[in-house]
Formats: structure tokens, C-alpha cells, sequence
């Protein structure tokens, strides 16, 4: 049985890492597929992720899942909150009885590095000191650039953080670099960060999750579910 990690955050709220290796058919005699997913990997990577939800609680409700116009799966009721995330032969899921929450898995890959001005303030990349290495060239010289010395790790687990975000707030259209601001951390296996989310001019502290492993990045974020309101 391929879990990968699993965490129980508290007595509410529990997150875990399936690495898939199972036939489709493994998922599908327990989770019920709602929709048509074409691409078979992205349908065996969406059926690890429903599987987690009941994995982390056994009474999850698949039939219940609804999906909002932004994408993002929710339960009418809110008997419980949750996230997903998948990438490669990763799926993760987050789940919680009274958390509003947002999680994202990330292999690493040097593709982060053309994206990197898109998502991160000027004041991050400063703060992160990437605005000094040969990445910064990246906003002059944009898909012609040398990286041999640059590590994904570091800025993939940036993008991971901001991600998690948008799956926490869960309703779309948000500036990354202007709506989500992380403070100076220094990365270790797993830690916890200070970041603002920033919406209509309210500020919502945030503290994020990670964990790393050599080549994956798990990150996560919880809160009570009421602060949303705040800034609809
Ligand atoms: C929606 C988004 C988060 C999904 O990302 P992805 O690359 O498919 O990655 P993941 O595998 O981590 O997440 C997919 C899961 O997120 C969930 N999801 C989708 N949209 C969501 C939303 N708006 N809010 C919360 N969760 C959402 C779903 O559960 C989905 O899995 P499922 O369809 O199997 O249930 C991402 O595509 C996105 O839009 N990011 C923002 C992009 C952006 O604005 N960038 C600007 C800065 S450069």
C-alpha cells in the first residue's frame, strides 16, 4: 500500500502523500469518477487524490463533492474542508472537519525559473536574494538562458507555498506577487513560514506548511474557515 506520508495534523485536520502505482481499476472500486478525464494519467493522478480523502477519514462523502465555476471541489455542507494536489506519481490531499485549508505537491524542474518574475514580488526576489543570481536575467532574456549552477529546489518550494494559497482561498483570479506575501525564511527539510494574503485591502496572516523530500515538495496552509468572509 503505497502511502507515501501521512500526518495527522490534530484530531481535525490530517494530510497524506499517495504514490501511485496501482492500476486504474485500484481507485476505481472505491472512488467514484464524476467526471471525464481524457489524458489516463491526469484520471489516475484526480482518482489518487479522491482515494486519500477517504483514506485520511472513512466516512468522506465522494457523492457529495460539488465543484465550483473556479474549479475547486468543495462539500454544500462543509463536513469537511479539503485540497488536492498531484504531480507526477504524486497525489496529495489534505482534509479537515473545521479548517479551511489549501495543499500542493511539486517535483522540482528548472521550469519554475521562467515563471519566477511572474509569481514572486520584486521585494521577494530580493528578500530570497534570487534577484542577484544569473535568474533575474531570466525578465530580459526569456527562454534563452543558461541555469547550470541554479537549483529548482528553493524557488519550486516558493511556488508550492503561493500555490497552496490559491487552493486555500479556492476562488480564482488572485495576483500572485501583489495578493500573497512571504516573509524571509531560510529552508530546511520542514518548517513553517509567515505569509500575508492580501485582498481588497484586508490583510490575512497566514502561516504555511513544508516538508521536502529529495525530489518532492509538499506545502500546506490552514486557517478557521470564517476568515474568507472577510474579504468577499
Ligand atoms: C487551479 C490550479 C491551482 C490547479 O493546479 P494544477 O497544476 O492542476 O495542480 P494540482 O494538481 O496541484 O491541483 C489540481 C487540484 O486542485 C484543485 N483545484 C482546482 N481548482 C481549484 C481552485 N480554484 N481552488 C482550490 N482548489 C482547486 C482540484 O482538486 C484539482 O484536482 P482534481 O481536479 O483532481 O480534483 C492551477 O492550475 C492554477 O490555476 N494556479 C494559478 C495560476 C495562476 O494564477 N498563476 C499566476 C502566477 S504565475
Amino acid at each position: 500500500m503505497p502511502l507515501f506520508y501521512q500526518q495527522d495534523i490534530n484530531e481535525s485536520t490530517r494530510l497524506g502523500i499517495w504514490k501511485i502505482e496501482e492500476p486504474e481499476q485500484f481507485f476505481l472500486d472505491i472512488v467514484p469518477l464524476q467526471r471525464s478525464i481524457t489524458h489516463p494519467h491526469k484520471r489516475l493522478q484526480h482518482l489518487a487524490g479522491r482515494f486519500l480523502l477517504k483514506h485520511l477519514f472513512d466516512d468522506f462523502p465522494y457523492r457529495e463533492i460539488q465543484i465550483a465555476s473556479t474549479r475547486k471541489p468543495f462539500l454544500p455542507d462543509e463536513q469537511y474542508h479539503f485540497s488536492i494536489s498531484h504531480c507526477g506519481d504524486y497525489a496529495a490531499a489534505i482534509v479537515s472537519k473545521n479548517e479551511r485549508v489549501g495543499i500542493d505537491i511539486e517535483i522540482p524542474t528548472e521550469k519554475v525559473f521562467r515563471i519566477l518574475h511572474k509569481f514572486l514580488h520584486k521585494e521577494e526576489l530580493m528578500q530570497f536574494q534570487l534577484a542577484s543570481s544569473q535568474v533575474v536575467l531570466l525578465d530580459e532574456q526569456l527562454g534563452d538562458f543558461e541555469l547550470e549552477d541554479a537549483d529548482p529546489a528553493f524557488p519550486t518550494l516558493l511556488w508550492s507555498i503561493k500555490e497552496s494559497i490559491f487552493k486555500w482561498w479556492g476562488w480564482g483570479e488572485v495576483d500572485f506577487s501583489d495578493a500573497m506575501r512571504l516573509s524571509y525564511f531560510e529552508a530546511q527539510e520542514q518548517g513553517a513560514l509567515s505569509a500575508m494574503f492580501i485582498k481588497n485591502e484586508i490583510e490575512i496572516p497566514l502561516t504555511v506548511q513544508y516538508h521536502r523530500w529529495e525530489n518532492l515538495i509538499l506545502t500546506w496552509t490552514a486557517t478557521a474557515p470564517d476568515v474568507i468572509k472577510r474579504v468577499d
